[in-house]
């Protein structure tokens, strides 16, 4: 089998050292591998498949003879480096969301729209984690009633906000625990014992920036510009894992019966919906895992042609590393590399 030549931008943060460890249990079919961090973290040794590599400072020819780079650093390093790694022949699969809304560039959900992997022109882009869980979740029941409309409650883990974020969320339980006044730092207001209905900046209509990627990206990837979403996104005292309650307005009708035997066999998905011994999904069951936990699916007691779900996915996983690696899958099934 061909084997390619990998470099990771952001090897030494949350989502690439995630992405280590799904390459390798994956087995993706890497010739070289290429640790790539800023020079603060230059000379760091980190181990791959029993290997020890060294972490180098990124610079614009670190991407020689690159021929995939999985970009998981923020967005001014990815619009810096992602077109100088395409010049020198690599395709990128970017996390940021720096070339998400950019025509030229695929965004990708593999069980979702895989095919658009074939119009890249040398960047692939990631979508946000939110919208990765909610669009994977509900993929079936687009396919067989198209969606018109969702109305999305996010409850997102702190590790959402990278380490600082957990961090954070600990020393303020620590904190309280001992009647000392917290530390607000990552977040707009204490996280602990609370939850905080902010991801992002607000815009001019009240909306703050998380809530409109699943618009903005939904309608790309699903490939319907009418698409209509209403999201609100909310910071939780979760470690890990997103949880979202979803509802759909769908030009055919789905009942829930219908509903849970396409979930039951979608691709992605685990059904997780029994009532009677408590079961649905949860963040903590859905940690560590690249299924996207799915159930309570129910009628919208309120609205015609309108389902009901809820939903929680590892973000760190299948909202970010899991599926970067996926699309470089597609990338090699499809010898578009
Ligand atoms: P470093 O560890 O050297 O700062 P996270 O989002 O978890 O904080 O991870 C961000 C990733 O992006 C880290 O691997 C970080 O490396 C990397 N990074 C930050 N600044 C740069 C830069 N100027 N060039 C390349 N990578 C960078």
């Amino acid at each position: 089998m061909k084997k390619y030549n990998i470099a990771i931008i952001g090897a030494t943060g949350a989502v690439g050292q995630e992405m280590l460890k799904i390459l390798e249990e994956r087995n993706f079919p890497i010739k070289d591998l290429k640790l790539l961090a800023s020079s603060r973290s230059a000379g760091t040794k980190v181990e791959f498949k029993g290997k020890e590599y060294t972490i180098e400072e990124t610079k614009e020819d670190s991407f020689e003879n690159i021929d995939i780079v999985l970009c998981a650093a923020e967005n001014e390093i990815s619009e810096k480096f992602s077109p100088i790694a395409v010049k020198a022949g690599a395709v990128v699969v970017d996390n940021s969301s720096a070339f998400r809304s950019n025509d030229n560039v695929p965004l990708v959900i593999p069980e979702v729209n895989g095919e658009d992997v074939k119009n890249h022109k040398g960047i692939i882009a990631n979508p946000n984690c939110s919208t990765t869980i909610a669009l994977t979740a509900v993929n079936e029941l687009n396919k067989y009633g198209k969606i018109k409309r969702m109305i999305v409650t996010t409850f997102q883990a702190v590790s959402g906000a990278g380490v600082n974020g957990i961090k954070e969320l600990d020393q303020q339980v620590k904190d309280i625990s001992q009647g000392k006044d917290v530390d607000v730092d990552t977040f707009q207001h204490q996280i602990a014992y609370n939850v905080i209905p902010q991801i992002g900046h607000a815009d001019e209509v009240g909306y703050f920036e998380e809530e409109m990627k699943l618009q903005i990206e939904g309608r790309k990837i699903l490939h319907n510009p009418d698409l209509k979403v209403n999201c609100t996104c909310v910071r939780v005292p979760v470690y890990r894992s997103h949880s979202e309650s979803i509802t759909i307005e769908t030009e055919k009708e789905i009942s829930p019966e219908k509903a849970r035997e396409l979930l039951s066999k979608a691709e992605g998905v685990k059904l997780v919906d029994d009532l009677d011994n408590n079961m649905y999904p949860m963040p903590l069951n859905a940690t560590d895992q690249d299924l996207i936990y799915v159930g309570r699916v129910r009628k919208d007691i309120s609205g015609d042609n309108s389902l009901v779900l809820w939903c929680s996915g590892d973000q760190v996983r299948k909202g970010a590393a899991t599926n970067a690696v996926q699309i470089a899958e597609v990338l090699v099934k499809e010898n578009l590399v």
